[in-house]
This record gives structure tokens, C-alpha cells and sequence, in this order.
């Protein structure tokens, strides 16, 4: 299957994945490694999310699987990341769509559309055009298992739902954002078991992922865990 036949190639740009469940803070990580790294981001959910934007705009249903697909190899998707990694704004077009991409709605509709494989493998092309030198973050839930499996360094974040839900609740709140945090709770439980449950692609860790639960550590431990484990390889290698 077309999915998992990366081959292994030396000359390829280096990537290093971070995988995880919904609200593990992989998209904070992702942006601090690489910016100490010098490499490229790719925010894989925020494909899955513009898709879901679009679909909306062009009114077609989550269980048209075709039509998505074809609009999903049709997007354009460029992201901007703040010069001081408080945010990335994300444009469908020229247009900026990144309050909309934020809403728990949005994650719930690209979560639905993430589970249909023709979905998955026209944005599959997509993503692996994100490898480029230096090298990549790219930050997901199959990014080391599909997407880029020959990837040399693999991450896998991990934290309990109830912990999520605090961190998440937290955020939203910060922003002005009025939310329950039961309400919180139910969307990430109910996302969790849709993206791990799939057929095609689901949230694993790749067997070859190291694994950081991140209960109670910040973001600062989880980065300099990361790069530690960068180093240590690249070291080893030289
Ligand atoms: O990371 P996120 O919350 O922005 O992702 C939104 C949804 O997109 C997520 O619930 C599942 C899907 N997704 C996926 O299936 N595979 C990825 N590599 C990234 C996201």
C-alpha cells in the first residue's frame, strides 16, 4: 500500500516526528525544536482542520468521501509562524482561517474526515513535500508511523485526557474563551477513541517511538528532553 512504502533514503532531508493525542502539546514542542534546530514545521492537524473549513464553505457532507478527497488534494494551505512562537496563522488561499481551524468543532469534523482513507492518502503527498533541507518537525498523530516512517527521530507524547482537558481549559480561558471543562473532557475522550479506533492510520506510536508521558512536565523539560536525544544520536553519529 502506497501509505507505507516510504523507502529508506539517505539523501532525504531529516524529519523528526511527534505524534500524540489531541492537546499533548505537540504543536508548541514542534515549534520551539525547530526553531532551536533551524528545521521546517508541519502542523499535519492543521491540514486536516483547513480541509474541514473548506469542505464547510463548499457544503459538502462529512460522508461524501470522494468530493473530500478530490478537495483535499485541490487546497492550498500556507502557515505563518509568529516571530516569537506565541501562534501560527494558518491561510486557506490568501484567506486567514485560523480562528475557525482553533474551534473544537473544527477538530471534531477533521477527526471525522481523517477517518476516510482516500481523505488520508490525498493529503499524503502534501505532507511528505514538507521534507525539506535542513530537515522537518513534523508534528501529527501518523507522522512516524505512515507519513514519514524512515524518520530518524520519533516522539511519542503522551498525558492522561483529564490533564489535557486541564491544559486546554486553561488555554481557552486565557484567550477569553468561555468553555466547561466537562464539555472539554467528552471532546478529547470522544477524539482520542475515534483517531486511535480507525482503520487506516490510527493514533499508535511507531514501534520504533521513544515515548514521553508529559504529566506535570513543562513544555521547556519536554523540548530539552527532545533535543537532548537529537544530540546524543548526532553526536553518536559523527
Ligand atoms: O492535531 P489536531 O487536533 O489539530 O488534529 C485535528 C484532527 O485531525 C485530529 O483529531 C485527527 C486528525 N489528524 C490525523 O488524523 N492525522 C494527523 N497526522 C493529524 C491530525
Amino acid at each position: 500500500m502506497e501509505c507505507q512504502s516510504a523507502t529508506k533514503s539517505p539523501q532525504l532531508p531529516p524529519v523528526l516526528t511527534i505524534d500524540g493525542p489531541s492537546g499533548v502539546g505537540k504543536g508548541t514542542v514542534s515549534l520551539r525544536v525547530a526553531n532551536q534546530l533551524g528545521w521546517h514545521t508541519l502542523d499535519s492537524g492543521a491540514l486536516y482542520r483547513v480541509l474541514a473549513v473548506a469542505s464547510r464553505r463548499q457544503a459538502i457532507p462529512v460522508t461524501d468521501e470522494m468530493a473530500l478527497a478530490t478537495l483535499a488534494s485541490q487546497i492550498n494551505v500556507h502557515f505563518d509562524i509568529l516571530p516569537d512562537l506565541s501562534d501560527t496563522r494558518v491561510y486557506l488561499d490568501a484567506q486567514d482561517v485560523t480562528p475557525e481551524l482553533r474551534t473544537e468543532t473544527c477538530g471534531t469534523v477533521a477527526s471525522q474526515m481523517a477517518a476516510l482513507p482516500a481523505v488520508r492518502q490525498a493529503l499524503l503527498a502534501k505532507q511528505r513535500a514538507f521534507r525539506q533541507l535542513p530537515g522537518l518537525v513534523a508534528d501529527g498523530r501518523d507522522m512516524g508511523t505512515v507519513v514519514f516512517p524512515d524518520a530518524p527521530f520519533k516522539f511519542f507524547l503522551t498525558a492522561s485526557s483529564e490533564e489535557r482537558a486541564h491544559r486546554r481549559y486553561k488555554q481557552l480561558k486565557q484567550k477569553g474563551i468561555d468553555v466547561i471543562l466537562a464539555d472539554l473532557l467528552n471532546e478529547i475522550n470522544e477524539r482520542d477513541k475515534r483517531d486511535s479506533t480507525r482503520t487506516t492510520a490510527p493514533l499508535v506510536p511507531a514501534a520504533d517511538a521513544s515515548i514521553i508521558d508529559t504529566t506535570g512536565i513543562s513544555i521547556e523539560d519536554v523540548v530539552t528532553c527532545i533535543l537532548n536525544q537529537v544530540l546524543k544520536h548526532t553526536t553518536k553519529a559523527t
